[in-house]
């Protein structure tokens, strides 16, 4: 993917400007800003369903498979099951597998649709993203319905899918994990950067306090929320593992990321 000074306008907001980078096959990058900078928009921009000026070139050949915000493109389906008939014999029990994993069971998927939650929803939306044929994953807020464990579950499913990933979520410890490269909208502009979300919050840390808390109030809130689920968590499973096991270490490394994204938080 190629942007060439794009620029993105809604009456006399400019919401990016002048903003030119490329995305790789295969690379994983966050898209980053305060709420109401853009990411959606960018997102749909992507999908051609949002007009934007200068240059946005896709290689034909992607197939991009995207979950939006409010997961209102469903309603074509009746039955859960519907979404998972798949003649391949093959993929079957990856599938089988990957519903499990997200914890979707038979009697979820022989309920009508419209009587499931938004989190039974976005699951069945992930799981069936996840299992699709798919050069793109283009997820806008995917884990806003999520439990911890769900999102634990996608995490592991993301890291060992091997295509291409445009991330925007709330979860900053997500982000962390997913994504190694970030576009981010800084100023008007939607720039790339070579690094992850920790690292590029501790390189802004001196100059963000306009920048990042501009209208951000309720995104705050549930990004605290949510690290609050995590870390304990995390201190739960550290009080079963054995001291000095590498189950202990690697809990201990992510109760200590954990930590340093929270405080960059107050
Ligand atoms: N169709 C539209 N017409 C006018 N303004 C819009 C439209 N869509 C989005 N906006 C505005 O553009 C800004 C960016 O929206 P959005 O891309 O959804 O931000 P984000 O996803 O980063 O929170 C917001 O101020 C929003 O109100
Ligand atoms: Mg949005």
């Amino acid at each position: 993917m190629e942007a060439r000074h794009i620029r993105k306008s809604f009456g006399s907001r400019i919401l990016f400007d002048d903003s030119s980078f490329t995305v790789q096959r295969g690379e994983r990058l966050g898209i980053f800003g305060p709420n109401g900078c853009g990411k959606t928009t960018l997102a749909k921009a992507i999908l051609g369903e949002e007009g934007i000026e200068g240059d946005l070139f896709l290689s034909p050949s992607v197939n991009i498979g995207y979950i939006s915000q409010d997961i209102s493109d469903m309603d074509d389906y009746k039955k859960a099951l519907e979404l998972f008939r798949i003649p391949d014999r093959k993929k079957q029990g990856r599938v089988r597998t990957m519903l499990a994993n997200l914890g979707i069971n038979e009697v979820l998927l022989n309920k009508s649709l419209q009587d499931l939650s938004m989190g039974e929803r976005t699951k069945l939306k992930l799981a069936k993203l996840l299992m699709g044929d798919y050069d793109l994953l283009l997820l806008d807020e995917p884990t806003n319905h999520l439990d911890l464990y769900t999102r634990e579950q996608l995490e592991e499913a993301l890291e060992e899918y091997e295509g291409t990933i445009l991330l925007i979520t709330h979860d900053r410890y997500m982000m962390e994990k997913i994504c190694d490269k970030l576009l981010v909208f800084e100023n008007g502009l939607i720039r790339r950067v070579e690094y992850g979300l920790a690292e590029y919050l501790n390189k802004t840390n001196e100059d963000r306090s306009d920048q990042e808390k501009a209208g951000d109030g309720p995104a705050d809130e549930e990004e605290r929320m949510v690290l609050e689920n995590r870390i304990a968590l995390v201190l739960s499973k550290l009080s079963d593992a054995v001291p000095g096991s590498e189950e202990y270490q690697k809990l201990d490394e992510e109760f200590n990321e954990l930590i340093s994204i929270k405080n960059r938080l107050l």
